[in-house]
């Protein structure tokens, strides 16, 4: 589960005169009952949806064998995000020190050369049995350039194998996308009508994760637990409510920055996840009743302790308009120091000492500082780094965002400005 272990406003910040979210705390808990997605805001209802259990957990029944070592995630923003930061806190920050470790996530979002013949040659040299490998390929749109692209090159790297059975299309079944997959023989699963930065808990997340033995159902019953309490814990107990509140009241008073400073690497890239659930949510040129607002609050990602050392002195001493949800998790590995040190003395009451103490000193040092500068600071502590923790931090921020979007008077699951850029692609490649 998780905590907000402590909340330190800014002196300046009042909260008695918010807006009150009680009525669409009821909106969203009618369309999460509904089960149906017909409404925007029912996209927590994934976490006990059977139907989308079944579908996964049956899929990957028939794919996953002894034999799997590579599951190819190709997608792009909220396509791949969610599942790469799940994999990347259980797994794949550790990928490099356990290199033979499988099955293993692979992703491909970008198109970057480099990488793209890299991994077309690691494909070449290490697959040679389709059982061997599974390719997701994911976009709810069925369009996107760089999802085309990079699934085009990957099969094309395969094609001396008969791998057609291991190709699995997460996409809108009316997608230009879904209609080329039973043309070209591919198994096919269903994208949720939920925007892809709320997909995670559907079969755009699920899938992949499922197939390198991520605990999907453990990762569903944290969102649940976190949705019962986001939407029922009212203003005293909903971590997601506390903390839209929080951001909101700060945003008023030109604290224009989130910062989300994790106290563990590997959950860098779920800050990643959620800078694009704020980045595209609360990014918006206009308000719900058309006035032009170029609305927005800007997410960052650090990391700690190594951005202490880049970023602290900035943090600070530097503008005053920075939030900060520091993000630790209270159970750690027991890995101790040495009861006698080489460089000796160098450092006071550090041998033999767990070394999540001393983490854990540092980050309170580091809170510290924020009390002493009077910089505002909450602090979200997960039970552990596990799926059980890591969904209910998930569900927690998805509700969180649809209450601040709510308070902005925006709307959080559309994103225009994307498609923008999008054409314009496609537009510079036809010509
Ligand atoms: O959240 C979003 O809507 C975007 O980030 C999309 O997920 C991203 O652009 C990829 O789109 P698609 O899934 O249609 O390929």
């Amino acid at each position: 589960m998780i905590y907000l272990s402590d909340i330190k406003p800014s002196t300046e910040i009042d909260t008695s005169q918010l807006p009150d979210l009680s009525s669409y705390l009821q909106t969203i808990q009618s369309a999460v009952s509904a089960h149906t997605y017909e409404k925007q805001e029912g996209s927590p209802g994934l976490g006990d949806d059977t139907e989308t259990l079944s579908l996964v957990q049956d899929m990957a029944k028939q794919m996953v064998s002894d034999e799997l070592k590579y599951v190819i995630d190709i997608g792009i923003g909220g396509s791949n995000l969610g599942a790469k930061a799940v994999y990347d806190a259980l797994h794949g920050y550790f990928d490099t020190l356990d290199p033979e470790r499988t099955p293993r996530l692979l992703f491909a979002d970008t198109n970057d050369p480099e990488y793209l013949s890299q991994l077309i040659r690691f494909l070449k040299q290490k697959v040679h049995k389709p059982q061997e490998i599974i390719i997701n390929v994911i976009s709810k749109s069925g369009g996107t350039t760089e999802t085309i692209t990079n699934a085009e090159v990957v099969l094309s790297a395969l094609s001396h194998l008969d791998i057609k059975d291991r190709v699995v299309v997460t996409t809108e079944k009316t997608s230009p996308m879904g209609h080329a997959v039973e043309k070209r023989g591919f198994r096919f699963l269903p994208h949720p009508n939920v925007g892809g930065r709320y997909s995670i808990l559907s079969t755009v997340g699920l899938f992949p994760l499922a197939c390198v033995g991520v605990d999907i159902e453990a990762l569903r019953s944290g969102a649940v637990a976190a949705r019962e309490n986001g939407l029922a814990g009212g203003v005293e107990n909903s971590i997601a409510l506390r903390s839209a509140r929080t951001l909101f009241a700060h945003l008023l008073k030109g604290y224009i920055i989130h910062d989300t400073f994790f106290f563990h690497p590997e959950l860098e890239s779920l800050g990643k996840w959620y800078r694009q659930l704020t980045g595209e949510s609360l990014g918006k040129e206009q308000d719900l009743d058309g006035k032009t607002v170029f609305a927005g609050m800007t997410p960052t990602v650090s990391v700690g302790s190594t951005d202490l050392h880049s970023m602290a002195q900035l943090y600070l001493g530097g503008p005053r308009n920075k939030i900060t949800t520091f993000v630790s998790s209270a159970k750690s590995d027991s890995v101790r120091t040495p009861a006698e040190f080489v460089f000796d003395g160098l450092v006071s009451n550090i041998t033999d000492r767990p070394i999540h103490e001393i983490m854990s000193a540092i980050l309170e040092g580091t809170k510290v500082a924020y009390t002493k500068q009077k910089l505002p600071y909450m602090h979200i502590e997960l039970d552990a780094i596990d799926e059980h923790s890591i969904g209910a931090f998930m569900q927690m921020r998805m509700i969180e965002m649809m209450l601040l979007a709510r308070m902005m008077n925006i709307n959080a699951f559309d994103q225009p400005h994307v498609e923008i850029y999008k054409k314009e692609v496609k537009r510079i490649l036809a010509e």
